[in-house]
Order: C-alpha cells, then structure tokens, then sequence
C-alpha cells in the first residue's frame, strides 16, 4: 500500500491503531516501549499492549503483542499501565476493562476497571496474569471509570496511583500503598479543590531536583482563550513533598490540588496520556500519545486511516525543571538522525526532505513594558513589535508571534479540521521544529511550551520554508529510525 504519510522518526503502529505509551522502562539493557494498540484496524477498537525494544531509543525492534485482553478481567481491553523494575524484573501493571452485558450506562454501572499484573524475566515472555484490584477495592463514591496503574517505590513502601471519576462527576487520583505489590491499602485521593474537569486519566507520579510532580490528563476542562484548547487537557501540579517511606495509612484524607497551579504540557493539537521512565543514565524522559480521541475532537486523520493506520507516539522529550517549570526538549539521541546541515539565514528555501529539524535563534522578540510606556523603542524591539516573527511551512502551516501571543495556524484543509493553537509567551528566544512526514512537534524557548500537531500536506517532501525576524536557523535533513518489523505478522488477526 501506498503511505505517503508513514512517520520517519517516531514509533508508529506495524499497522492499525495506536493510543497511549504504556510501561515505559530500561530493563536489562534495552528500552521497552509498550503501547496500546488495535493491530485490526485504523479505527479498531479492541486494545492489546505492542511491545517495541531498543538499546538506544533510536533502533527499534517491534516484538510483537505483550498482552492481549484474553481473560475475564480484561475481556474488553488491555487498558494502560506502567512498568516497574527496582525489584530485577520487567513488572507490569495495567487495567482490566470489562463491560458487562445489559443495558449499562457504562460509567456508573456495567463496567468493571481491575488492577492486573505480570511479569517477566527477559523483559520479552510474560507469565500469568494476577487480579490485584477490582472495582470493589475502590472508595464508594467512584463511578466505574478508575484506572491506568502508575508503580512506583519509596524505601520499603510501594505507592501506586490511578485516575478517576468520582459519582459527582469531578476527577481525582487515587493512591494505593503496599509492601509487596500484591495487597495494596488505600491512602488518600488528591482532588482539585475547585470543580476542574470530571475525569482524570493516566496519572504519573516522580521526583526531580526535590520536588515531587504529578502528572495527570483532566477530561471536561473548560476550554480558555489561550489554554486547555484541545479535547482533553495533559499537565502537571507541583506538589508538597511527603515523607518517604511512611507507613501507609487509612484515613481518607483529601489531599488538593489548585486548578490555577496546573500548567499545560502541550498547547498542540494532538497530544495526550504522556508517561515517563527513567532513561539509564538518569534522565526523565517522556514519551506522549501524539494524538487525541477522534470521538471528542473537531478534527480528523482521514489520510492516514485511509493507508491502514492511525497515530504515533511523540518523539522522547527530556525533562527538566527550571524554576518550577517543566521544560521538553527531544532527547539528544535523535541527533543521530541527522544529516545534510544547513544554514538559512531568512527568506525562502525549499527543504527538499519529508523530514527535518530546524534550529531558529529568534530575534529580540520581546515585548518591553519599559519601552511600551515611554515610546523610546529603537532598533530591533521597534522592529519587532511591528513585525513579530513568521514561519510558514509551504501554503500549509502558519507560526507567529506578536505582541506577546503564538500562534500555530493551518492555513489550509492540510490539517484535517485543525485551525488555530495559541499561547501567550511573552519573549521569544528560540524555536525547534521537528518535522516527520505528517507530524509536526514545535519546541519553544527550550521546551518551556511545546506545540505537537498532526497535519497531511499534499507535498510532504518538498516544504518550502519563509523566515521572517529570526536571526538565524539551522535546518538537519532527518533519516528514518531502524525499525525491525520482522514479528509484525503476529498481528494479522
Ligand atoms: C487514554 C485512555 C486511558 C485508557 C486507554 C484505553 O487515552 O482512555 O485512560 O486506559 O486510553 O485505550
């Protein structure tokens, strides 16, 4: 088949459907990316877990289906999950989805959302799967919507989180503790203190330089002017740091959580249930879905579900917190794939490859409250005010920013149904664009915002670039990521 929009650089279905990053970890020498995936069609709805291994994060190898839902807990899906590895085996944990027969709501009743879990030795066979939480094991004033297992340990403590729907439709996270991962007691849900969407979905849960993150997806948040445009919403709360290796405890107590402190992981079009693991050197590295639920969205992928498959993963994105704010930029290993370096000073180039990254230093695009008041502008900041700063990919896509607002804008039916991304950035200081084939993942100010964009342009090979008000670019032609698909025919089912 013809798949002029088959991606170069970031991990995608053999064939079918892909959703969420699933027990991400380094085992044993190599990374596991697991994924949910409906190996039996674009818009397929059954979810098994694809497995993909790799020594370095940029050579791939597909291993085939590492769970199937082929057991009363999971009969309708193998729903998401983490890993976990402190223990010297690749343990996972994920949710069983099953949807009893009758005439259900499926929200308050007829749904039942289990904690399971396996394990294995050599990170590639998985033994018998073990019912660890069930429907009952959660607080009575939970509708059936509970899942998406995050592990992790503090001293001699086992901690694990899940997302849910509370009966009064707001979101929480539940938090479970256990020392042994098998009986695992209820700790405490943490909940926002005002009303912040009725879901939450696919917590994570991690420590950097001291400060303790979590991590979660809120469903149903009010859509503003500048943030929580997509669907669903995908970010972060810093939150108090408790004492580790506390014995657990019972009293439900409330933790909260402030709606005005969360902060947006991508302003983008497509993106959501982003986990991380730790690389083996240390780093925190993220890897998102690069793409939304087709049911709540205005926007389509028609193309590529037409060439027998549909979404992909984000690139991995290094974390790192500066002065409280998570920054992303794509992992240093995929400047591997780099060849053929130009620079572009401004004007117009033909890029010439279906993918690239771009490298723009911008010019001083700052607004300056000084100058604003007393009218003394000079130079560039006149300039730019006036100006701003343009990047146009070929007739598809427009970025700009003016006056303190950045704009992703498809200029044409390129995007499916995708028009118009903002955020307010106040001073512009430099931008990277990964582009690959039919996606676009746009890095800003060294990650502090990221824009991650689905588009199908009608060229994806020749992308004819116009710069306007940056001071200088660097443009890498990207080769394709090894991939070895030789298992993938276990998935022709
Ligand atoms: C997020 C999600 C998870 C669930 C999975 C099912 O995209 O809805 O909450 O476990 O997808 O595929």
């Amino acid at each position: 088949m013809n798949q002029k929009y088959r991606l170069k650089f970031h991990l995608m279905p053999p064939k079918g459907w892909m959703n969420d990053p699933n027990g991400l970890c380094f085992y044993k020498g190599l990374y596991h990316v697991f994924f949910q995936y409906a190996p039996s069609g674009p818009c397929a709805y059954e979810r098994y877990w694809g497995h993909y291994t790799s020594p370095n994060l940029v050579q791939w190898k597909y291993e085939g289906i590492a769970i199937r839902s082929d057991c009363a807990w999971d009969r309708n899906g193998a729903f998401s999950g983490c890993a976990f590895t402190d223990d010297g085996m690749l343990e996972l944990f994920y949710t069983g989805n099953v949807e009893e027969e009758g005439d259900y709501d499926y929200i308050r009743a007829g749904r039942g959302a289990n904690v399971i879990y396996l394990c294995s030795e050599d990170g590639i066979h998985f033994g018998e799967k073990k019912l660890l939480l069930t429907n009952a094991d959660y607080p009575s004033d939970y509708t059936c919507h509970v899942r998406d297992p995050k592990v992790w340990k503090e001293g001699n403590t086992y901690h694990l989180v899940l997302g849910g729907r509370k009966a009064d439709d707001t979101g929480a996270i539940l938090h479970y503790c256990s020392k042994d991962k098998m009986q695992w007691e209820f700790r405490e849900e943490i909940g926002a203190e005002e009303n912040f969407g009725f879901m939450w979905e696919c917590p994570d849960w991690f420590v950097m330089d001291g400060q303790q993150l979590l991590m979660c997806c809120p469903q149903g948040v009010e859509r503003e002017e500048y943030c929580y445009q997509n669907p669903h919403q995908v970010g972060y709360w810093i939150v108090p740091l408790r004492e580790t290796g506390a014995a657990p405890v019972s009293s439900q107590c409330k933790k909260t959580v402030e709606p005005k402190q969360f902060r947006e992981l991508d302003k983008g079009f497509d993106f959501y249930a982003p986990q991380t693991f730790l690389s083996s050197d240390g780093r925190r590295i993220l890897y998102g879905w690069g793409g939304v639920s087709e049911m709540d969205s205005e926007y389509r992928n028609t193309p590529i579900i037409e060439e027998g498959w549909q979404h992909s993963l984000t690139v991995p994105r290094e974390l790192t917190l500066v002065h409280g704010v998570l920054r992303q930029r794509p992992i240093e290993e995929l400047k591997e794939l780099r060849y053929d370096e130009q620079n572009i000073a401004g004007g117009i180039t033909d890029v010439g490859a279906d993918a690239f990254d771009l490298e723009i230093v911008c010019t001083r695009n700052r607004i300056d409250a000084h100058s604003q008041k007393s009218g003394t502008d000079t130079g560039n900041e006149t300039l730019c005010r006036h100006s701003g700063m343009e990047i146009q990919l070929s007739e598809d896509v427009l970025l700009r920013w003016e006056n303190g607002v950045f704009v992703l804008k498809f200029l044409n039916d390129s995007g499916c149904g995708r028009k118009e991304r903002k955020a307010k950035i106040a001073e512009l200081r430099n931008i990277r664009i990964l582009k690959d084939v039919s996606m676009l993942e746009i890095y800003i100010n060294d990650g502090e915002y990221v824009f991650t964009a689905r588009y199908f342009p009608r060229d994806p090979v020749h992308t004819v670039l116009r710069l306007q008000g940056c001071s200088g670019a660097t443009l890498w032609k990207m080769k394709a990521m090894e991939v070895d698909f030789s298992n993938a025919e276990e998935c022709s089912e």
